[in-house]
């Protein structure tokens, strides 16, 4: 199954989702990484795996509508079939919620509806939840929003944010994986 993953950072999750490809627990094909950051280092992981990337810069496009139009046009040469974003800072706007309807999923680091939004896991320390998590869930027009596919629990290391953080990431890697090996299909 051809996929596309959207990405803005560091990209560990792209990194996982590669992985388990490579490893065949996984049956689709990276197709291209679409990222709005220039600099991001999904980047340099992508091209590491000869994967290719399209990196597009919404400033350079006079609207949301433009921007994402050129991304739809990549997404179809390519024939690509679902959109994974994989910390993709931005909200998917229509043009691509009408060319992926139900075939766009997005990871949050919350049980959501809890934290939605920006730093998720610093919104649970601060708030002094004991509990939180993961969430895989299909994209909608809100933020962080869409019907939920797959939830896991985190424990949260009191006053140790590093720790908890890295715990949330093992924790996302995992679940990623394990949504899409259940959607793919
Ligand atoms: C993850 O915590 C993801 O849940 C959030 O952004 C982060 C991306 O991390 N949406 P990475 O770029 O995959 O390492």
């Amino acid at each position: 199954i051809p996929i596309a993953v959207f990405a803005s950072g560091s990209g560990s999750n792209f990194q996982a989702i590669a992985e388990a490809i490579e490893q065949q627990q996984l049956h689709a094909k990276i197709e291209l990484v679409v990222t709005d950051k220039p600099d991001a280092y999904v980047i340099k992981r992508a091209e590491s795996k000869g994967i290719p990337v399209l990196a597009v810069h919404p400033k350079d496009f006079s609207s949301k509508e433009e921007y994402e139009e050129a991304i739809l046009q990549a997404l179809r040469e390519k024939k690509v079939e679902w959109l994974i974003l994989a910390g993709y800072m931005r909200l998917v706007g229509h043009t691509l919620l009408q060319g992926f309807a139900s075939r766009i999923v997005n990871i949050h680091p919350s049980l959501l509806p809890s934290f939605t939004g920006k730093d998720a896991i610093g919104q649970a320390m601060d708030h002094g939840v004991k509990i939180t998590g993961v969430t895989v869930h299909y994209v909608d027009e809100g933020m962080d929003t869409g019907p939920i596919i797959m939830q896991k629990a985190v424990n949260v290391i009191d006053n140790n944010r590093e720790e908890t953080e890295a715990v949330i990431h093992a924790v996302e890697h995992d679940l990623y994986v394990a949504a899409l090996k259940d959607i793919l299909k």
